[in-house]
């Protein structure tokens, strides 16, 4: 695992959006993720689109995860919600955007057929990951299994308290979710976690110095031969060993990608 500590937000959605352009550059298959946290990233990508720097045409992408219950057209789906913060501001075929359906009518059937989706694209390249205040992933809860597929889970109290500043309320969060399990985020290529700010702090040094296991489901990117956390000093304040991530970094061999 590479932990990359970056000084703010800001310089975090910078190095993502390194890594996610050469990505872009080579036509992946992209992994994308809600929340807030990639939203910077989300907006540099956009600019550096309409600059003229990247390209998305030859892209395809999956999203992590969806609530049940949502229609599409709800604006907190993350069907919608992927599209207005990314995906409609650049050039991705929007076809292509692919993302667990919440109003099928028996989830786990449509959890298997997402992950079928995914296999008979070939794989996702890179998984954009952000984490929840419980160490969660996609919306894998603590105690999921480490090698889940896409799947119905309930959402965790802390979660729901999370997730309510983009409801009217806590009651109008919805209680069940469908979300690329452990296994299936394990199976891509490259995963890349992202963490800002001091409420991510513990999260993040469990996920990364604690025990793998599935209290804190992010610890999956323990086993995973390519992982990436970029975070700023904030979410790296719980780290015990910052100064060596900071060591290795400096002393990268050119090399060596990302
Ligand atoms: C949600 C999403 C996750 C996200 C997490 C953290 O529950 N399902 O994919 O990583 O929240 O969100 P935020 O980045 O807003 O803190």
């Amino acid at each position: 695992m590479e932990i990359l500590i970056r000084t703010n937000a800001a310089s975090v959605a910078t190095a993502a959006a390194d890594i996610i352009s050469d990505y872009a550059g080579r036509g992946a298959t992209l992994g994308l993720a809600t929340g807030s946290t990639p939203v910077a990233m989300y907006k540099e990508l956009i600019t550096r689109y309409q600059r003229g720097e990247l390209s998305f045409s030859q892209c395809q992408a999956f999203l992590l995860d969806e609530y049940i219950g949502l229609p599409r057209g709800h604006e907190q789906s993350y069907f919608a919600t992927i599209r207005r913060e990314f995906t409609h501001h650049v050039d991705i075929d929007d076809a292509r955007v692919y993302s667990p359906d919440g109003t099928a009518e028996n989830p786990d059937e449509a959890g298997a057929a997402y992950d079928e989706a995914i296999a008979a694209a070939g794989g996702i390249d890179i998984q954009v990951l952000g984490v929840g205040t419980d160490g969660h992933i996609g919306f894998n809860e603590p105690g999921s299994s480490l090698s889940s597929g896409t799947r119905m889970k309930t959402l965790h109290a802390s979660t729901i308290s999370d997730n309510a500043r983009f409801f009217d309320s806590t009651s109008a969060v919805p209680v069940h979710v469908l979300t690329q399990g452990l296994g299936t985020i394990s199976r891509a290529g490259h995963l890349m976690l992202l963490a800002t700010g001091s409420n991510k702090a513990e999260a993040v040094a469990a996920l990364a110095e604690g025990p793998l296991s599935a209290i804190c489901p992010a610890s999956i990117l323990q086993l995973h031969p390519h992982a990436t956390v970029i975070v700023d000093e904030a979410a790296a304040e719980q780290l015990r060993h910052a100064d060596y991530y900071r060591f290795t970094e400096a002393n990268k061999p050119s090399w060596q990608g990302h």
